[in-house]
């Protein structure tokens, strides 16, 4: 698979995912909700290793001041993951958490399309290494 090729494969399994995490989360179906969030995450790390093989064959820094944005929220997004995993914890103990979870979740996904549009941006306003 090219990088081109795995990451679009990956990023539409990542949010196929996603989109199940969501469903399944706001209809309580915990034996759905927790093996779409493992997949998503695990979906979302081969996107990354696709991207950043992707990010290889483009002088990103041609891109401008685009390309710091998106790293920056690359990585503030990827640590932001970490939110939903630990309300998601404290809510299979204690019900009372599944409001902050699920606004901390919409939070991440939010972020997540944001991400995904500065990057997007960003490989677009870049040079390619090899024309
Ligand atoms: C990207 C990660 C995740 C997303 C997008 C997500 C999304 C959601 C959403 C939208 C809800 C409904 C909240 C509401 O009704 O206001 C929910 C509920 C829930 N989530 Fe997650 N979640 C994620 C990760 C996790 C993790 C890692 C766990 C546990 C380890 C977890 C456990 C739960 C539980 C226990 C509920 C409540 C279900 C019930 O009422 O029985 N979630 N989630």
């Amino acid at each position: 698979m090219t990088p081109v090729q795995g990451f679009l494969v990956f990023l539409v399994i990542t949010l196929a995912f996603l989109g199940a995490a969501v469903v399944s989360g706001l209809r309580a179906k915990r034996a759905v909700h927790l093996p779409c969030v493992a997949g998503a995450v695990l979906a979302l790390l081969v996107t990354i290793y696709y991207a950043e093989k992707l990010g290889g064959e483009y002088d990103l820094k041609t891109a401008g001041v685009i390309t710091p944005i998106h790293l920056f929220l690359a990585k503030l997004t990827t640590l932001g993951y970490l939110l939903p995993v630990f309300t998601g914890v404290r809510t299979l103990r204690n019900q009372a958490g599944r409001k902050l979870h699920g606004r901390v979740a919409f939070a991440v996904l939010f972020m997540t399309v944001v991400t995904a549009a500065t990057g997007t941006a960003m490989v677009l306003m870049s040079e390619p290494l090899q024309p």
